[in-house]
């Protein structure tokens, strides 16, 4: 009643939202067009695998800004034996050290040759079909294929943010992105990618390969080169995935499967769960101050220990000393309920991070599930776009700790341990989720924005499992992010009452109001009826059958 009665007054839209509705496949995700080519699959006889394989490529064309073969990712699945996560994130290039970027221009971590890694994307999408696949790699990639050929109806966002970033495109991008004259694309003219077209096609014909080795790969290094990077030919050939073992927890009698380092999400969201409980943060009431400012202290402790966290290939992560009972005791008893206290850096020497990113979720009736986030980082990543096939690369390597004790561009301070090397891969926060009820999954989720990945990841999750909220009432409500450094509490713009923030910022918080992230998210109910749902603070797509 109390819930109901709160939901009226404060987000009266939610009482009205309905998630997506089927009984076989649903995916959700940003794009009604990839869905779709997700769902086609399905029909043709495709697996959860299949589906997100087709899903992924049809991003790329769709949503080249953040899903681009120029980037990389994680997933989490499920199909016929136990939970898998799979790294495709970017590495650094053979030529880079940890000084790289000491003797260049502070942005040359974002903007340019120098902030590209080796792209994982390709290589990810072929490992999971490799492994799962059941309709031929052809087929998966036939409806990218098409939509590249013969164009897609652009959306406001891809309008806003192409717009947003025409200064920094290199040559690539402006003769990809832009009309010939130079002008934008105005929200429902045709975009064809013809140069994207041909470069699926080769992936189509010759697997990984036909990214990573002849003409496109040529075409990467070349644009890399001309814009001042140092990727070779090698980088790119000797790219690997890999599959990793991935975090779970127990909470509220459900598994939750997470994603291990490089990511931070794992460790952040273990954690704040561990604390969730420790602070009974249940018995306090939907969305009130209380409930809320807890959430942000809360997440400002989990996110403490991230400054230590790095590649495992390169660093001993100390996973077991941020989840011991020792430490999450003393980062309990720091909680004060009415005054925000923030705590010293547990690293001496630490950095400030800053965000273009997307996710999809699948998730069939047998509980086989996909959970992936791509990335390029920021929108468009470097803003170098190769020539001939048109692929925007990535600026991941800002993901790394560039110069010490300087924020990267999403306002993170990171360890030391997170320095450039050649092969390594740069900390992420990105955080698919998937979690099991009594071995089954029943629900696939992530999403993209940076740190505040880790936020909306765990929000939806509490809302669902302990509010009780549906797949779109948990997508959809307001959310809190707190990451440690700045000491601020980041909250959804126009979705808090005035009285709410007020007190909040009597507590202490210095509120930032902002947008918390972009969950997609699908979800198994116990009477059989998959919910799929899309945030409603940016596009998206739900389907499915
Ligand atoms: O891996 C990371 O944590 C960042 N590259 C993610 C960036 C991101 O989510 C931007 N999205 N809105």
């Amino acid at each position: 009643m109390k819930l109901l009665v709160l939901f009226t007054l404060i987000w009266p839209a939610a009482v009205f939202a309905v998630p997506t509705e089927g009984h076989k496949i649903m995916i959700a995700g940003p794009s009604p067009i990839a869905m779709e080519a997700g769902r086609s699959i399905a029909r043709q006889g495709g697996n959860a695998v299949d589906v997100a394989v087709a899903v992924g490529f049809a991003l790329s064309v769709t949503s080249p800004y953040y899903a681009s073969l120029g980037g990389g990712g994680f997933a989490l699945v499920k199909m016929t034996d136990a939970v898998q996560a799979l790294d495709f994130r970017e590495t650094a290039p053979g030529a880079t050290s940890k000084t790289y970027f000491e003797k260049l221009d502070k942005d040359s971590s974002i903007t340019g040759g120098h902030a590209i890694g080796v792209p994982g994307y390709v290589a990810g999408l072929w490992a999971l079909h490799k492994k799962y696949g059941r309709v031929p790699w052809s087929k998966v990639i036939a409806p990218a294929i098409e939509l590249a050929t013969k164009g897609i109806p652009v959306t406001g966002e891809w309008v806003r943010v192409t717009t947003y970033n025409k200064p920094r495109f290199s040559e690539g991008g402006k003769s990809t992105f832009l009309k010939k004259t130079g002008a934008s694309y105005l929200p429902g003219e045709v975009l064809r990618q013809p140069g994207l077209a041909k470069a699926l096609r080769l992936v189509s014909q010759k697997g990984e390969a036909g990214f990573y080795t002849g003409p496109v790969a040529q075409d990467i290094v070349l644009a890399t080169r001309v814009a001042k990077g140092m990727m070779s030919l090698e980088d790119l050939k000797t790219y690997k995935v890999r599959w990793l073992t991935p975090m779970s927890t127990d909470f509220e009698g459900h598994k939750i499967f997470l994603m291990p380092p490089p990511s931070s999400g794992g460790v952040i969201i273990t954690s704040a769960l561990k604390l969730i409980e420790m602070q009974g943060l249940k018995k306090k009431d939907f969305l009130s101050a209380d409930e809320l400012h807890l959430l942000g202290e809360i997440g400002a402790r989990a996110f403490r220990g991230r400054s230590l966290l790095a590649d495992p290939d390169y660093h001993k992560n100390p996973i077991n000393y941020l989840l011991s009972e020792a430490y999450l005791k003393e980062l309990n008893e720091s909680i004060q309920l009415k005054k925000s206290k923030e705590l010293k850096p547990l690293a001496g020497n630490v950095a400030p991070e800053s965000s273009e990113t997307t996710h999809f979720s699948v998730l069939d009736s047998e509980g086989r599930a996909v959970s992936l986030t791509v990335t390029l980082n920021g929108f468009y990543g470097s803003g170098v776009v190769s020539k001939a096939y048109g692929i925007a690369l990535n600026n991941e390597m800002d993901d790394f700790t560039t110069r010490a004790g300087e924020p990267n561009m999403f306002e993170l301070i990171q360890g030391d341990p997170n320095s450039v090397e050649p092969g390594k891969r740069p900390l992420s926060s990105m955080s698919p989720a998937l979690v099991e009820k009594d071995g089954k999954v029943i629900m696939s989720l992530g999403s993209p924005g940076g740190p505040r990945i880790v936020s909306a990841v765990l929000q939806v999750l509490y809302r669902s499992l302990v509010t009780g909220l549906d797949m779109d009432q948990a997508i959809q409500a307001p959310r809190v992010h707190h990451q440690f450094q700045p000491h601020k509490l980041f909250v959804d713009k126009n979705r808090l009452s005035p009285e709410i923030l007020k007190d909040l910022r009597g507590r202490g918080h210095e509120i930032v109001e902002t947008s918390v992230a972009k969950v997609y998210g699908v979800r198994l109910g116990a009477d059989g009826v998959l919910e799929a749902a899309f945030d409603s603070r940016g596009e998206g797509g739900a389907g499915g059958f």
